[in-house]
């Protein structure tokens, strides 16, 4: 099975790149830019990443990123999780990057989208892995904020295809940007959003009708309601689910408890991603082995997986239709 699904073409369409920094290159960082981080060795690091839901994780997350100043640190941090997708064979990647996380700590736009970037471009030339780049907003900051950092993207269009929404959920619906995602919209781009992680399927609902997203991010919860259900299976609204990150966030107790086999035979499109590898305990590879092993899935339930994630991915049919073809044919 570990062989077959190696094999099996993916595309990652949940993915924080700052949740890719692994602690070994958290500590040369750290070095190489004199910034104090308060652990003293890996080991330290990987004990404290012990969460016991979204916001305990998230203090840790944004405190790691502080050891990203330059634009080569960005570049060498993209760069890094492009060698894990080629591990994976992970071919397509659609990667999520928080702005306010570092221009709030001073750091330029611009030195975190041409880093980021920059790498990427290897990756499509030395790696064969294509992909484009997804702008989050900081649901915990306020609507200006948001319209701000939408001002700041505007120049850099051609690299961000779309704009997303995530951080801390409860408290922060939707609804609070239907404004800033009503002038992305306007300016071309594509919107996602993270609902129905720990909020509830009101915030799907919402997502839907005011953001006009093309996915859901998560979107575990939208069992609990069946109207919802239809809505989804009807629209085939993909559902970008994370099952390491939500064993990791105690969204649910453990691996054979969570509900993406439920989410398949309902109709849903879903497919599985690693949302913050380094702090969750695997990248999309180990997700798969994982579910594989604690959800029983079998051959055609794992190509059904790979196969949504082309479908789900903002790419050209054409390209769709290669990979899925390849799948079919394993
Ligand atoms: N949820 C919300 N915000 C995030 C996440 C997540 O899973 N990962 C990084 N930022
Ligand atoms: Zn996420």
């Amino acid at each position: 099975m570990r062989d077959f699904i190696q094999k099996l073409p993916k595309a990652e369409l949940h993915l924080h790149i700052e949740g890719s920094l692994e602690p070994e290159l958290m500590f040369e960082l750290s070095k190489r830019n004199g910034i104090e981080i308060p652990f003293k060795s890996v080991e330290e690091i990987k004990k404290a990443y012990d969460f016991h839901n979204l916001q305990s994780f998230l203090d840790i997350y944004y405190q790691g990123a502080n050891v990203l100043i330059k634009e080569q640190d960005f570049y060498d941090m993209t760069w890094a999780y492009l060698l894990k997708c080629k591990e994976d064979n992970i071919v397509h990647t659609e990667i999520f990057f928080d702005p306010q996380t570092h221009t709030d700590r001073g750091i330029e736009f611009d030195v975190v989208i041409n880093g980021i970037d920059r790498a990427l471009k290897d990756g499509r030339e030395k790696l064969d892995i294509s992909s484009e780049i997804i702008m989050c907003f900081l649901r915990h900051l306020d609507e200006d904020a948001a319209f701000k950092t939408l001002d700041q993207a505007l120049a850099h269009k051609d690299k961000i295809i779309g704009v997303g929404l995530d951080s801390s959920e409860v408290g922060h619906p939707p609804s609070k940007f239907e404004r800033v995602f009503k002038k992305a919209l306007e300016e071309g781009f594509l919107t996602v959003a993270h609902a129905g992680e720990e909020g509830p399927t009101e915030y799907i609902w919402e997502a839907l009708d005011l953001l006009k997203v093309k996915r859901i991010d998560h979107g575990v919860r939208s069992l609990e309601d069946e109207k919802l259900v239809e809505r989804l299976k009807e629209e085939q609204m993909p559902l970008t689910v994370c099952p390491l990150s939500n064993v990791k966030l105690c969204v649910f107790d453990k691996l054979s408890d969570h509900n993406l086999k439920n989410l398949m035979s309902s109709g849903l499109l879903v497919m599985i991603n690693s949302d913050d590898p380094s702090y969750f305990g695997g990248y999309l590879g180990e997700n798969f082995i994982q579910c594989q092993k604690e959800l029983d899935l079998s051959r055609d339930e794992l190509k059904a997986l790979a196969i949504n994630s082309f479908k789900s991915a903002f790419m050209s049919e054409e390209n769709k239709s290669k990979w899925i073809k390849q799948i079919e044919q394993l």
